[in-house]
């Protein structure tokens, strides 16, 4: 017989007492937001997953066992959930049932499942399934994969989306060990943020762990016809065969980028580094999950000259997923950070001239957002209580904390500035890490005299923000004015020798028509330069930004394709905003929106909803 709660006590008590304690419990001791857990009291020690892979319903189904760390007298576990459909809560090893309760859903927030612990329980077994609309999950049809002949699963847990299919404590202030066991169909192989198979087998059941203790937001797993090859003794890439050759030859500087970045701070604690390459749907440039970086395709240029994303990747093994940042109001201490130090390993394999481009598209961005963002929003401490984490994913957490890293060690000096972080990762190793926390390290380990209200507490940019001195991207901007000008474009092809220019002088050159264009403009650019036929993701990208504001015709159709041809939100964000700007605009907006909205994860979709008003009217 069923000892479910809710079968004996009004069903409107006890969602209210439960969201009062939920809400209490963000209120005192330890303050977590976003989440209900509450691992003060009881901490998930290591997760075991039990899970099928079902393609057919949408639906992964099965169990998750934890063993817990009790650390009061409490007696309620409280899980983050999101759209689970649980069916039963065990002890173990006895296999009891225990009393549980859903609470009622709450924006940015979930279900809570309390769980009635009976004395001395300390490992318990929920029963579970996602639901086919489960937010991390994305299901793709053979039509939807780059080879077009069997399905595609991948998940996206952060921010908060690991509860949509796994019952867990769903805040990066606590950690947890885990393991899988992953029943998927026989044709296709499984990996996850973990130790991974490199080959399928017959049985289609894959077991895995991670030893290492991680936050929720770093749960992963992909399904789908994957195949594996060697980068280096330690790294690899999975992706689906026509894809794998061309990823391996485009990541052929993995290995120097391990190596590089243990050399600034300290030994890689994962053991191997892999990446998968996803279908083009993934939201993402790039997702730090442990052990095996899940990757755009779109970074596949064909010349290696968008590798600064696995460089960013890399270091978040460092910056994130080893000292992690508290809450998701401390995200500047992952992506600051991270960029720092991806500038820093693309500065040592490649050299400062080629970093110092990357700092100044990096500053130019941030400029920019930061005219459009609410001036507290633009502080590096965030406030999103009671707001979606993802509002926090702005060039502030990244690029403002970037420059405040690199301010910090221009005033010291590089060697002093290392020697900190690199103590700074080992004694943090494994531990999450609030703002406060890091500015008290940094008084008492580096200087005590650094003024970081301004930078920290404030809004915009403090005068004392580093010089980014980058001649080549002068020179690029002298290109673009002497366009403007007049100039003829194929003598200005040769005395700026455009034949030499990486993406990153393109992505300079056309973002610094910062008026629109006239498409006679457009069209001298395009016959010159071939704009609208490039096989480069970037640079299409800047390209369909100019082709939007001048209304140049001939570039409407590649603007369609690309819109549905791919789904990352950072190119598909400002294409979308930029053309609800104007009527036609906003009418071709939502024409193409129809078409490629199925294919879109839900990352994505919601964001594009917002900018569309689209009012979704399935379920
Ligand atoms: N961890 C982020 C992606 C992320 C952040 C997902 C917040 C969900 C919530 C990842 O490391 C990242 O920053 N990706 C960037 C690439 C990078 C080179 C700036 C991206 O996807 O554009
Ligand atoms: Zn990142």
């Amino acid at each position: 017989m069923k000892m479910i709660l809710n079968k004996w006590v009004p069903l409107r008590v006890l969602v209210s007492a439960v969201s009062v304690l939920c809400v209490m419990a963000s209120l005192e001791g330890q303050e977590l937001p976003h989440s209900c857990a509450r691992p003060d009291q009881i901490a998930i020690a290591h997760l075991h997953l039990d899970l099928k892979v079902d393609f057919e319903s949408q639906k992964l189904a099965g169990s998750a066992t934890m063993k817990l760390d009790r650390r009061t007298a409490a007696s309620n576990l409280y899980l983050d959930t999101n759209g689970l459909k649980i069916f039963k809560v065990q002890s173990q090893p006895d296999g009891k049932e225990l009393k549980w309760n859903l609470g009622e859903h709450e924006p940015n927030l979930g279900s809570s499942l309390s769980i009635e612990l009976v004395d001395g329980v300390d490992e318990v077994t929920v029963y579970y399934e996602s639901q086919p609309g489960a937010e991390a999950v994305q299901w793709l049809t053979p039509e939807q994969t780059t080879d077009k002949k069997y399905p595609f699963l991948f998940t996206q847990s952060q921010a908060i989306l690991a509860r949509t299919w796994v019952p867990c404590q769903d805040t990066p202030a606590v950690r947890m060990t885990y393991s899988a066991k992953i029943q998927v169909p026989p044709e296709l192989l499984a990996v996850m943020s973990a130790s991974n198979p490199q080959r399928k087998n017959k049985t289609g059941v894959y077991e895995f762990e991670m030893k290492q203790p991680i936050p929720a937001y770093l749960l992963a797993l992909a399904v789908g016809d994957l195949k594996f090859l060697e980068l280096g003794p330690r790294s690899g890439v999975y992706a689906e065969p026509s894809v794998l050759k061309k990823a391996v030859w485009e990541l052929a500087d993995t290995e120097k980028m391990i190596s590089a970045a243990e050399a600034l701070y300290g030994e890689y604690r994962w053991d191997r580094y892999d990446v998968i390459f996803l279908p083009s749907s993934f939201p993402f440039g790039g997702m730090e999950n442990p052990r095996l970086t899940f990757a755009t395709p779109t970074i596949l240029a064909g010349d290696r000259s968008l590798v600064a994303l696995i460089a960013h990747e890399l270091a978040h093994s460092w910056s994130g997923n080893l000292v992690t940042n508290a809450t998701w109001d401390d995200f500047w201490l992952n992506e600051g950070f991270t960029v720092y130090f991806e500038q820093r390993i693309m500065e040592a394999i490649y050299g400062r001239e080629y970093s110092e481009m990357l700092a100044k598209l990096s500053l130019d961005g941030l400029l920019a957002e930061i005219k459009e963002l609410e001036a507290r929003d633009t502080w590096l401490k965030l406030d999103l209580r009671g707001r979606n984490p993802d509002d926090g994913m702005t060039s502030i957490a990244y690029d403002k904390g970037y420059f405040f890293l690199r301010m910090l060690e221009e005033k010291v000096g590089r060697e002093k500035f290392d020697q900190f972080l690199k103590s700074y990762f080992k004694k943090f190793a494994f531990k999450s890490m609030t703002t406060e926390g890091f500015l008290s390290y940094l008084q008492e380990n580096l200087d005590k005299n650094i003024d970081f209200n301004a930078w920290v507490y404030s809004p915009g940019l403090p005068a004392d923000v580093p010089v980014v001195k980058t001649e080549a991207l002068e020179r690029v901007e002298q290109a673009g004015q002497n366009f403007l000008n007049g100039d003829d474009l194929s003598v200005l092809a040769v005395d700026f020798e455009t034949d030499q220019w990486t993406t990153h002088h393109w992505n300079h050159f056309l973002r610094s028509f910062k008026n629109d264009l006239s498409p006679a403009q457009m069209k001298s650019l395009d016959d010159e330069f071939k704009f609208t036929q490039s096989g480069n993701s970037e640079i299409t990208h800047d390209w369909m930004v100019l082709v939007i504001g001048s209304g140049y015709q001939a570039g409407f159709p590649r603007l369609e394709e690309f819109l549905t041809e791919q789904g990352r939100r950072k190119f598909l964000q400002p294409l979308y905003e930029k053309m609800a700007t104007t009527p036609e605009g906003l009418e071709r907006a939502n024409r193409i929106y129809a078409k490629a909205r199925p294919g879109y994860h839900a990352v994505s979709r919601q964001t594009i909803d917002k900018i569309l008003n689209y009012k979704p009217t399935e379920n």
